[in-house]
């Protein structure tokens, strides 16, 4: 074990994308439990859009992190060392420990995970937060039903590359708007999407008309903003929009830009309801057994892109996600053996 516990602190609030003086990587020894507690090597870190929001000041649907905290992330590790009679030596475990080497914790809201049955990587992916927000997201609050159209906006990242797979899986006909021909490519090719829309190169709202051509029954918002708008011209009839992010807007350094079809919901009386996963918690064993299935079973592909360098690569691969770098969740390696 490293005698070192490296870490990445908010030194500063960020204008618009973060810049590398908003972090500071700081040093501390290895921290040691005490009764009730436990140590975890981290192995893997999640890095996720949400992110930018904690750095800015004031709550949303969470605290903000403060100046000077370690950069609240989640992770899974090993346990390296346990005074805790819940936890072992050697268990795997994911838990709230933020971009750091070592965590401390007192097993309160920690979960078990088996690299025998996935890859560490998986549990932050498909069988993690990710997946779990694709799950609820699509069939509780979008209340998918088979044969719906749905159209799913950051189709290729950690969530809506789940979300579309779902749809697929439940008997829907998924239209994916993603970022470039290799990510369209993807979808369609490997993970089953019906058709992809390069919001790049491609007139969105025309590629609708041609591949919605009845409407769309769900849509799955991850990006908010021009292609949130656009959807709202295509509505099929009481319409679901969830919406779950709009990363297009997390480092607009003036007013969000707000949808001005949105009178589109009257005319199609249809909904548009915001989710947060965390609020499903009493159900998350529900949904990763049905998760887990769609794996072993090869319905459900998921895909991790590994960003190498340990936490000082942290600011760098957080900057992935706004830039479209990363294709599947985005999950920082320690390097640890
Ligand atoms: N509500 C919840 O409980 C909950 C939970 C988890 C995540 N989320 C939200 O779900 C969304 C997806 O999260 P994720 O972890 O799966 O991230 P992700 O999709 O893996 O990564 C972000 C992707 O967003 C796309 N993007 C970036 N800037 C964009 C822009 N200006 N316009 C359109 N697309 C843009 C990029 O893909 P392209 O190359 O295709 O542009 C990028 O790869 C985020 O909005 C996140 O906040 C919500």
């Amino acid at each position: 074990m490293s005698p070192t516990n490296h870490q990445v602190r908010l030194a500063a609030r960020p204008n618009g994308l973060p810049v590398q003086s908003d972090w500071s990587i700081t040093e501390e020894p290895v921290p040691t439990p005490s009764a009730g507690e436990l140590a975890v090597e981290i192995e893997y870190i999640s890095v996720d859009p949400a992110m930018r929001g904690w750095m800015n000041a004031g709550a949303s649907y969470i605290e903000a992190v403060e100046i000077g905290d370690v950069m609240r992330a989640g992770a899974v590790g090993r346990v390296s060392a346990s005074e805790n009679p819940g936890f072992a030596v050697g268990d795997h475990v994911y838990g709230g420990f933020g971009v750091q080497e070592h965590a401390l914790s007192d097993g309160r809201g920690l979960v078990k995970v088996d690299p025998g049955l996935a890859p560490l990587p998986t549990y932050l992916g498909a069988l993690g937060m990710p997946g779990l927000t694709a799950y609820f997201g699509l069939l509780d609050v979008g209340k998918l039903a088979e044969g719906d159209t749905v159209v799913v906006s950051g189709a290729a990242g950690a969530v809506g590359s789940v979300a579309g797979q779902i749809a697929r899986i439940k008997g829907a006909r998924v239209v994916g708007i993603a970022g470039g021909a290799e990510k369209c490519r993807w979808i369609v090719e490997e993970l089953g999407f019906d058709v992809a829309i390069d919001y790049k190169g491609e007139d969105v709202r025309r590629a609708l008309r041609e591949h919605a051509p009845e409407g769309v029954d769900v849509y799955f918002d991850n990006v908010g903003g021009e292609i949130l708008d656009a959807v709202l011209t295509r509505l099929a009839r009481g319409a679901r929009i969830v919406i779950c992010g709009a990363v297009s807007q997390y480092n607009a350094t003036g007013p969000v830009s707000g949808p001005s079809n949105y009178l589109a919901l009257l005319v199609y009386r249809a909904s548009m309801i915001g989710m947060v996963v965390f609020d499903y918690a009493a159900r998350f064993g529900e949904a990763t057994g049905a998760l887990a299935g769609w794996l072993s079973e090869g319905r459900l592909i998921s895909r991790e892109h590994i960003v190498e360098g340990g936490v000082s690569a942290f600011p760098d691969a957080l900057l992935k996600l706004f830039s479209g770098e990363n294709t599947g969740k985005l999950v920082l390696s320690l390097g640890v053996e």
